[in-house]
């Protein structure tokens, strides 16, 4: 198991809105979109009070780490699980599990932990290896767009805007989103 961990000087529900839609990843996410998942692909799909990725992976030549197709009939497979409100698991191709962990420092800054194992036979530099390529990559571009966010939200500028649904999913559709706002409101309620 290795760790990374970075703080966000956003609101910790900006990082999981940020988390929790995918329509930014072919844009902001470069080496995401052409070397772990295609990106048009993404959906999120609401179940309950958790929302759940699901995507095709790039195929094996284009992965940025080494995977061994046969050693699971999985081996390929990247899913992740959103669990309302701050806890996220995913699985990467290779069978590699990682974890975030959202932690609320205070209204405007945000500590994410994300955590990375591997199952029997993933060497571990592998892993490390990913868990640095993410850091250097998907995490320090989340970061740009989520400080950013927050910038606006306290711009004095903001207003909501309606959200893009499209009833059939898909990338480009923010009913995960409108799914966040429904558990928010509930739980203020
Ligand atoms: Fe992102």
């Amino acid at each position: 198991m290795c760790a990374r961990e970075v703080v966000e000087r956003c609101n910790w529900k900006v990082s999981v809105e940020n988390y929790s839609e995918c329509y930014h990843c072919r844009l902001n996410h470069p080496t995401f979109s052409n070397g772990v998942v295609e990106a048009d692909s993404y959906d999120i799909i609401p179940h309950g009070r958790v929302l759940r990725h699901v995507t095709k992976s790039v195929p094996v030549e284009s992965l940025t780490y080494r995977v061994d197709p046969d050693s699971h009939p999985h081996a390929l497979d990247y899913t992740s699980w959103f669990l309302w409100p701050t806890f996220s698991f995913q699985v990467y191709p290779g069978n590699v599990l990682n974890t975030y962990i959202w932690q609320a420092v205070d209204h405007r800054t945000t500590r994410v932990v994300r955590q990375w194992f591997a199952a029997d036979g993933v060497e571990p530099e592998v892993i490390e290896s990913l868990a640095e390529q993410d850091l250097r990559t998907t995490v320090a571009e989340d970061v740009r767009l989520v400080e950013s966010v927050q910038r606006g939200l306290e711009s004095g500028g903001y207003r909501p805007a309606p959200l893009v649904i499209d009833p059939a999913g898909g990338v480009n559709s923010e009913h995960s989103i409108r799914a966040l706002y429904e558990w928010l409101g509930e739980a203020m309620a």
